[in-house]
């Protein structure tokens, strides 16, 4: 019996982790909005539809143990992966289903105040989606929020006709989903090379080709081999909410959200002449956005942000990446890059570098003019866009996380050991993961062990059957990957560690 439905299950997904499905992410982006997010600091529940590996899931289970989450998907190698670590690092609240989305109401799956389906809405059939609001209708709580991701239009539409061409291919071969790809590629190279005008009229296409050969067979499985792959503008998706009682909230791409980052004040004028229904489409043109990810509530109140100024202002934030990543107040956006005022930015930074803080601090900061609310959410939303600082879970939960993301990370790092690619690792303070290579977790357990961290890297690494990078050259010997491993211990210790004591992960 075939249980896939046309969905790729021979080759397992990424083990990707993605911040934007996190609770007190969600909150804080709601908030901004002007939306009342569900209290993320007493009892929820939360489900993601098609969890995968569930590692975001995992994550933020270990960050909220007051709360109960639930991780859907129907290929048996993801949960049985996703159940054995949870159970390894001795998270009990959160539970793994190996359930197809046409069994998710008999599931047991109690009323939630939160549903993420990231990677799914596009990849999976009319039917499924159908069986999606389903639940969306019978088990999202009122003032519930539903997070969804897709493939949107029209930035897609030109690469539509590619993926089209590959799958031509895909489907005209035999041999396993991994060969079938790579001649898929192949395929599409031959008749760009001689000359098809879909490539020849479009350069951008041309490129994106080019960059596809560079990326791992996991994930072009599953973004672009998939039986089922459906384009969306953002309306269909909205009106698809609507009929279970959903309505759009706003981007969780914090930036997304603020207009006058985005456009010049010519094309904020053509705005006004649509409806705010039809603005979003506008949004969607002038950003050429291929990838959305909408928030969605059921009745969520809109309060303003000045209503919604309590929850941010008691809200605690921690440095989460070096102040140079801002360069000198610079940040690129859609209309170039703008330079944000060092009177407004500085001051907070400044604080954070101190350690967390609620935001009510940066109201009135020593030796700095006194902040105004719009002012403090506005510095805060480009400093979370960028990684600079992160969202953090109240200070007084610290030494019940700590432990929880030792242990987690612990194991995290026994599984980068085996080979498994794990990009990320929890921070106990902000509750989100954070980017780390290979090499730097092996850094890392080899201080708290109190060993030599360049040997200990380098045997861990070889007993992976990694080597270290330089440049485009894989080091092959160990006298070169010792000595590369001893110029980055250098610079571990001068940039990232620091990073990572304020993260709590070191
Ligand atoms: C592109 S992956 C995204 C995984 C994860 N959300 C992430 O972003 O890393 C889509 C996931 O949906 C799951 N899936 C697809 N169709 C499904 C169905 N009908 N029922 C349950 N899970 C499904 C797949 O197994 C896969 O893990």
């Amino acid at each position: 019996v075939d249980w896939s439905e046309g969905y790729v299950t021979d080759v397992g997904y990424t083990r990707g982790y993605y911040r934007e499905l996190n609770a007190s992410w969600q909150s804080f982006a709601l908030a901004a909005t002007g939306y009342e997010p569900p209290n993320i600091n007493a009892p929820f529940t939360k489900v993601e539809l098609g969890c995968g590996y569930g590692l975001s899931l995992l994550m933020e289970a270990a960050a909220f143990p007051h709360a109960q989450f639930y991780g859907v998907d129907f290929n048996p190698d993801h949960i049985t992966w996703a159940k054995r670590i949870a159970a390894q690092a001795g998270i009990t609240n959160v539970h793994y289903l190996e359930l197809s989305f046409a069994d998710l109401l008999g599931s047991g799956i109690p009323d939630c105040d939160f549903v993420a389906m990231h990677g799914v809405w596009t990849w999976v059939s009319e039917e499924n989606r159908q069986k999606i609001k389903q639940f969306l209708d019978r088990r999202l709580k009122s003032g519930g929020v539903n997070m969804v991701s897709y493939n949107a239009l029209p930035a897609w539409s030109t690469k539509s006709g590619l993926r089209e061409l590959m799958l031509a291919k895909f489907r005209s071969t035999a041999g396993s989903t991994e060969a079938r790809i790579k001649e898929a590629l192949a395929f599409a190279i031959q008749c760009r090379d001689s000359g098809a005008p879909i490539f020849s009229q479009s350069p951008v296409l041309s490129e994106h080709l080019d960059r596809l050969t560079k990326l791992p067979t996991r994930y072009l499985a599953h973004e672009y081999f998939n039986e089922d792959w459906h384009l969306f503008y953002q309306h269909q998706v909205a009106d698809a909410m609507a009929s279970v009682r959903l309505s759009y909230l706003g981007a969780a791409k914090l930036m997304e959200n603020f207009d006058k980052f985005n456009f010049q004040s010519s094309v904020l004028k053509l705005f006004e002449q649509v409806s705010p229904r039809e603005r979003e489409l506008l949004r969607d043109i002038y950003l050429n956005r291929p990838f959305r990810f909408d928030m969605y509530g059921r009745g969520l109140e809109q309060i303003g942000l000045f209503g919604s100024s309590e929850h941010i202002l008691n809200s605690t934030f921690v440095l989460s990446d070096a102040r140079s990543k801002l360069a000198d107040g610079a940040i690129k956006t859609a209309i170039g890059v703008i330079k944000l005022r060092k009177d407004l930015y500085d001051p907070i930074l400044t604080r954070l570098e101190q350690g967390p803080a609620q935001a009510k601090e940066f109201m009135t900061l020593p030796g700095a003019r006194p902040l105004a609310l719009g002012e403090i959410v506005e510095a805060l939303a480009i400093f979370l866009d960028v990684g600079v600082v992160s969202p953090a879970r109240p200070m007084a939960e610290l030494p019940a996380l700590q432990a929880r993301a030792q242990r987690l990370n612990d194991v995290l790092i026994e599984r980068t050991r085996k080979g498994e690619d794990i990009g990320c690792l929890l921070s106990p303070i902000s509750g989100l993961a954070h980017g780390i290579a290979d090499y730097q977790k092996f850094f890392v357990a080899a201080l708290k062990a109190g060993q030599d961290p360049v040997s200990y890297a380098w045997v861990n690494l070889k007993a992976s059957g990694k080597r270290m990078i330089k440049g485009d050259t894989l080091l092959q010997s160990a006298e070169e990957n010792l000595k590369e491993l001893e110029e980055r211990l250098s610079s571990f210790q001068s940039n990232f560690a620091p990073r990572l004591k304020h993260l709590g992960i070191l």
